[in-house]
């Protein structure tokens, strides 16, 4: 039986699960390498990917939903298995990036348009036939002086209501992620500016997503936490963090969105997990919050593997670790006791 768009996005955010934003571009991944002194090829993307999707326990017990990148769609285990049925076979649920990248804005110097509308019901189509039952779109709103304007967050907002029209025609759930960076080339805004940036980001994207005629129970937001510039030196509480930024959602994110599925941004792996704890501590949450971590979930794990088939296993116990830490923050369970055990 076909799943409906609300039933997938629930099973997204289910008690205690999250997603693992595995989709990083061609380029992104060959920096996360670069880390590690490993050179980026086929064969090297598809062994660290399959070393996550076949971390069973991790996956099976914390991981809802895995976001591709389309080479990784397309691409077999070592044994042949397609990479799509490991996940499948967790029970989570394969996923895929489907924008084409943010680019310079014409015009509006430091800021970018996010590319990829053209072509996409087709694109849309195939990738639900090699299984992918939702899909993430990222639009990114840099912070500076003068930064950023009206005119691109509208322009992003309007690029994210097309996707996820296309996205829902297609049997797809969206991921609409509007990301305010705190990492951008200038970061040393701080937190209120954050606030105030995201609170005006989210606010265009949810009026452009109901202009859009968006069914908001079949979809999910992917936002960054309210968090000072990367390089702004102001220090901040996780409860600072915690409070502001669900006082963000509740003024901005319609009830009926059913669930709010965090990026990392660049945030360390722990103080994602203790920040995403904290929030979901907070009474009487209309959505489910959970994470939808890329660097914050596979950080130490690629570390520890290090690209040597022996440290697989070590590679697996790192990721494993850190999908219970944030399956524990996606409850408002986690204690920083338990980073410490591990270590
Ligand atoms: O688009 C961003 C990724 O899906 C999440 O990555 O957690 O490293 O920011 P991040």
């Amino acid at each position: 039986m076909t799943e409906s768009l609300q039933e997938i996005a629930r099973r997204l955010v289910s008690p205690g699960k999250g997603l693992l934003a595995a989709d990083e571009s061609s380029s992104t991944i060959k920096k996360r390498f670069d880390q590690i002194g490993l050179t980026s090829t086929f064969d090297t993307r598809r062994d660290y990917r399959e070393m996550l999707f076949r971390a069973d326990e991790a996956m099976q017990k914390y991981i809802s939903g895995v976001i591709l990148y389309d080479e990784t769609i397309r691409q077999n285990a070592q044994d042949g298995t397609p990479l799509v049925d490991i996940i499948k076979a967790a029970g989570s649920i394969p996923g895929i990036k489907v924008d084409g990248g943010a680019k310079p804005l014409p015009g509006f110097p430091g800021e970018t348009i996010t590319e990829g509308l053209d072509g996409l019901d087709t694109r849309l189509a195939e990738y639900r036939r090699l299984g992918a039952r939702f899909a993430k779109w990222r639009a990114v709103i840099a912070i500076g002086k003068g930064l950023p304007t009206e005119e691109a967050i509208r322009a992003n907002a309007q690029a994210l209501a097309r996707y996820a029209g296309l996205c829902q025609q297609a049997g797809i759930v969206p991921i609409v992620e509007p990301e305010v960076l705190m990492d951008g080339a200038e970061a040393t805004h701080d937190i209120a500016r954050c606030d105030e940036v995201t609170r005006q980001t989210l606010d265009v994207v949810f009026e452009e997503l109901v202009r859009a005629r968006i069914d908001l129970t079949g979809m999910i937001l992917k936002p960054n936490m309210i968090v000072p510039g990367k390089d702004s030196g102001q220090i901040v509480t996780g409860q600072e963090v915690a409070e502001r930024t669900v006082a963000v959602f509740h003024a901005t994110v319609p009830h009926a969105v059913p669930g709010i599925a965090f990026l990392s941004g660049g945030q360390e792996g722990a103080e994602a997990t203790e920040r995403l704890s904290l929030m979901n501590q907070i009474p009487n949450l209309p959505w489910k919050i959970t994470f939808s971590f890329g660097r914050a979930l596979q950080h130490s794990s690629l570390e520890a593997w290090g690209g040597k088939s022996e440290n697989v296993a070590a590679g697996q116990r790192a990721f494993l670790h850190r999908c219970h830490m944030n399956s524990l923050a996606a409850l408002g369970e986690w204690q920083p006791e338990l980073e410490r055990q591990a270590a």
